[in-house]
C-alpha cells in the first residue's frame, strides 16, 4: 500500500517552510514514480501556495517528471564530458525517434526520457543508459536500431509470457 502523502506532509513538514519544497516534491516522485496533479495540489495547500508555483519550481529541476516511467526508461547524460562528445546527437535522436521531449513517456508506455547530469562513467563519454543496461558512445550510435530491438524484445516477452 502507498504511503499517504497528506500524512507525510502533516508529520515531517509540520512547519510548512518553504525551503523544504523541492524535498516534499522528491517525496511525492519516491511515492508515486512521479508527480502527480493531486500530489501538487497537496503541496500547494500544504505550503498555501498557488499549484502553478509548485509547479514551475519543480518543472525548473530536470529530476522531476510529470509523467509514469515506460517500461524503457532512458536515461541520457548531459553532463561536460558527454556534452563535448555530442550527447547531443544522442537526445536529438531520441526526441526524433521517440516523438517525445526529456520528461516525457510514450502514449504506449514503452518508452520514457530523462536528462541527468552524469552517470558515473565519464570516460566513456557520451553515455546513456536504458534501465539498468549501460550504453557508451565510441563510434557510430544507431538508436533508431535500438529501439526497434527493444520493441521486438517487449514483443517476444510479451509471447513468452503468453499475453
Ligand atoms: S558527464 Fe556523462 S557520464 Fe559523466
Amino acid at each position: 500500500m502507498e504511503p499517504d502523502f497528506n500524512k507525510i506532509l502533516k508529520e515531517k513538514y509540520h512547519y510548512r517552510k518553504v525551503e523544504n519544497l523541492t524535498d516534499m516534491l522528491l517525496d511525492a516522485q519516491e511515492i508515486y514514480g512521479f508527480l502527480t496533479k493531486d500530489s501538487l495540489q497537496s503541496i500547494s495547500l500544504h505550503l498555501k501556495m498557488p499549484v502553478s508555483k509548485v509547479f514551475s519550481v519543480a518543472s525548473f529541476f530536470d529530476g522531476f517528471r510529470f509523467t509514469r516511467k515506460g517500461k524503457y526508461h532512458i536515461r541520457i547524460c548531459k553532463g561536460t564530458s558527454c556534452h563535448i562528445n555530442h550527447s547531443k546527437f544522442i537526445i536529438d535522436s531520441f526526441v526524433k525517434e521517440l516523438k517525445i521531449q526529456p520528461g516525457q513517456t510514450t502514449k504506449n508506455g514503452l518508452f520514457s526520457l530523462e536528462l541527468v547530469p552524469c552517470l558515473g562513467v565519464c570516460n566513456n563519454a557520451p553515455s546513456f543508459m536504458i534501465n539498468e543496461r549501460l550504453y557508451s558512445v565510441d563510434g557510430i550510435v544507431n538508436i533508431k536500431e535500438i529501439i526497434e530491438n527493444l520493441k521486438l524484445e517487449f514483443t517476444a516477452d510479451g509471447i513468452a509470457k503468453g499475453s
